[in-house]
């Protein structure tokens, strides 16, 4: 397995403080290792413990795990009854401690805009939105898009559908018109939600007529409820489209709107993510496991204790905000901090600022975020006060030790521990990741297990890989987070990830075990791109690409980038009669901004006469990567190609591409 030699050789490990020990939840390596044993020898005791501790049920289940990987079906807490939204924060209203504390502290990215909504505040927004939501005639089991950016009303927006019943599914804002209406079409939404609009980088970026353009081929959308982030007048065109604000003035003050009792294994969102196809996969998540699971892994990953003031950078788009902006902290009751901008600025100090201001604790971003604030310089986290942090994280792509290292020395001052967490939107929470209190760290590796996860790595025949030997990421066993389907489409479930090993959960990713037990990811072995942590499918991409009536054919392939960790490189062969100029190029790039949206901007086109292929006509990607890399010495075997000439040809160009 050649293409699976992992080139990192870190041997630095940074150990626990001291500082926070005595108070955190799991201390020492040992008690890990003996939580971790009892999870796998007694899962039924160990989830059972877990979910009665941590959640409030209206009624307990009947059965708590079970799992057969082979049909695939998973269920966890089979007939217990609960209610999301009443756990996030109707429950915390009896205690006295927690009510009338911050759920929510917002910062928009103009300095004078802020929002606190406390627990009890947070209550009633949500029972306002939910009865919104019911008297425009939403019901248990229906769907709906939520298009919204980082502010607290999307958090509201997403509890109403929970507190309902209804099964929410969020569309990352920095989507296109395109992307969102294909995800409202396949989820069949009844109503959409969005706003006017919210601020990036100084500048206003409007939602509404992306949101305006995508339902307009959308026969199931019955409304489109707006809401006011920028404070002025908003045009309506579509005349399903109906102000939030004026929706709320018909209801009084202190507006109750009643829970539903739902099933544990009842859906609860839906989220689409991209894979080895051109159609992107709505993966949904169920009540319970997925509740406990994200409750679970936020207190011990995050050692989360009643005052921290915890920031997880996430957009709301994507499952990190989902488990760790919204259910798991507020499940437990926490103070989260969100913020609108981006981290540079008005400056790359801005993030350090804000940690500062309001004395963050915990502080969870992605590699790509900590490798572009690294590169403006160290004189920016040293300008202010960042001694209220204990714990920071990282998640969405590996890290490189490099990034991993300045976080820890710049930004944690050596005190923090770093929780390198790895997983996916389908494992609905960590899987992978150091206890920060209990496990030494290696920068790069997300180093064990977390109970009741049982990770191994497999060979291509299926036989378990050596230490130290890369190889596939599969789970052995069902934990309460994962997905349990594809919407619409259970087939694909069972293609996708309980196929190509029989019997285990396949993950996609690469991955080898060291001889201390520590786990390395080595990034997507499948057809993904992770492209600042956001997974872009190269299928998805290239049907992209064909759309356009320029192209012919286009393979896209990833290539290793400094900030982005991956960037996009596309292969164009063009139809007969069109040049291929640099407007065609620009021209290119916005189609692809307006398919997908600005995160797949691709770094890279180049206009190929012909692409390498198989005799049998299977496009050879394994050296298209190598050519976008630059690594034109180890090409591999091209004999078995039907024209490898092509092959010298993109050697060429690439090497005069800008
Ligand atoms: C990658 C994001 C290495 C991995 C939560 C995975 C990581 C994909 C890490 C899932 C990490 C995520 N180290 N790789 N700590 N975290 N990944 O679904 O390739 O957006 O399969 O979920 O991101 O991306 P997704």
């Amino acid at each position: 397995m050649a293409e699976l030699t992992s080139l990192l050789k870190e041997g630095r490990i940074f150990y626990p403080p001291q500082e926070g020990k005595d108070q955190a939840y799991i201390s020492s390596r040992y008690k890990y290792k003996q939580i971790y044993q009892y999870s796998l020898d007694d899962p039924d005791e160990f989830w059972a413990e877990r979910a009665k501790e941590l959640i409030t049920w209206f009624k307990y289940w009947d059965r708590t795990c079970y799992w057969d990987f082979y049909k695939p079906e998973i269920k966890f807490f089979e007939g217990g009854k609960l209610n999301a939204c009443f756990n996030c924060v109707d429950r915390h209203l009896d205690n006295p401690a927690i009510k009338n504390k911050a759920a929510i502290i917002w910062q928009g990215e103009p300095d004078r805009d802020t929002k606190v909504y406390t627990y009890h505040m947070l209550h009633s927004e949500i029972c306002k939105f939910a009865k919104i939501l019911k008297n425009l005639g939403v019901e248990k089991g229906d769907r709906v898009t939520i298009y919204l950016p980082t502010m607290p009303e999307a958090v509201a927006a997403m509890l109403a559908c929970a507190r309902i019943g209804a099964i929410h599914s969020v569309v990352f804002g920095g989507f296109s018109s395109e992307a969102l209406k294909v995800r409202i079409l396949d989820a069949q939404a009844k109503v959409v939600i969005t706003c006017d609009g919210t601020y990036r980088g100084g500048r206003r970026i409007t939602l509404l007529d992306r949101a305006e353009e995508a339902i307009r081929d959308c026969d199931c959308v019955e409304h489109c409820i707006v809401l006011n982030r920028f404070g002025d007048p908003i045009e309506l065109k579509d005349n399903r489209c109906i102000l939030y604000d004026d929706l709320k003035k018909d209801l009084s003050v202190a507006e109750y709107c009643e829970y539903e009792v739902m099933d544990a294994e009842d859906p609860l969102f839906i989220l689409y993510t991209s894979g080895t196809t051109g159609k992107p996969k709505g993966v949904y998540h169920t009540t319970g496991g997925y509740l406990v699971y994200a409750a679970h892994t936020t207190q011990w990953v995050f050692d989360l204790k009643p005052d921290d003031i915890y920031w997880c950078t996430a957009d709301i788009g994507w499952i990190t905000g989902h488990s760790y902006v919204v259910y798991g902290p507020l499940a437990l009751g926490a103070t989260v901090f969100m913020y609108e901008g981006v981290p540079t600025y008005p400056n790359p100090g801005r993030w350090w600022e804000l940690v500062d201001r309001y004395g963050i604790t915990i502080l969870y971003t992605a590699p790509t975020a900590i490798r572009v604030l690294m590169r403006e310089g160290d004189q920016w986290p040293k300008k202010y006060n960042l001694s209220s942090l204990r714990i920071l994280g990282t998640v969405g792509e590996p890290i490189n030790p490099e990034a991993w290292v300045w976080f820890y020395v710049n930004v944690g001052r050596k005190r923090c521990p770093v929780v390198d967490t790895w997983w996916q939107t389908e494992t609905g929470g960590h899987m992978i990741a150091p206890i920060p209190f209990a496990v030494p760290q290696k920068p790069g590796s997300a180093t064990y297990p977390l109970p009741g996860v049982e990770p191994v790595i497999l060979r291509a025949d299926g036989t378990e890989a050596d230490i130290n030997e890369g190889g596939h990421l599969c789970i052995k066993r069902a934990w309460p987070g994962m997905a349990r389907g594809v919407w619409g489409d259970e087939k694909r479930f069972k293609e996708v990830y309980f196929s190509r090993f029989p019997g285990y959960y396949y993950t996609g990713d690469g991955a080898r075990k060291d001889e201390d037990g520590y786990f390395w990811i080595m990034g997507r072995l499948d057809d993904v791109i992770n492209v600042s942590g956001h997974r872009l499918g190269t299928m998805e991409l290239e049907s992209a690409f064909v759309e356009h009536p320029a192209v012919a054919e286009a393979a896209v392939v990833g290539f290793p980038h400094d900030i982005k960790g991956e960037g996009i490189f596309a292969y164009i062969v063009l139809k007969e009669g069109f040049d291929p100029t640099s407007e065609l190029k620009k021209e290119l790039v916005s189609h692809i901004r307006k398919v997908i949206g600005p995160i797949a901007t691709p770094d890279f086109i180049l206009f190929a006469p012909g692409l390498p292929k198989t005799r049998s006509g299977k496009i050879m990607r394994r050296i298209l990567r190598k050519i976008a890399a630059q690594q034109f010495e180890d090409l591999g075997d091209t004999s078995t190609l039907a024209e490898p000439e092509v092959v010298e040809k993109l050697v060429d160009l690439r090497k005069n591409l800008k």
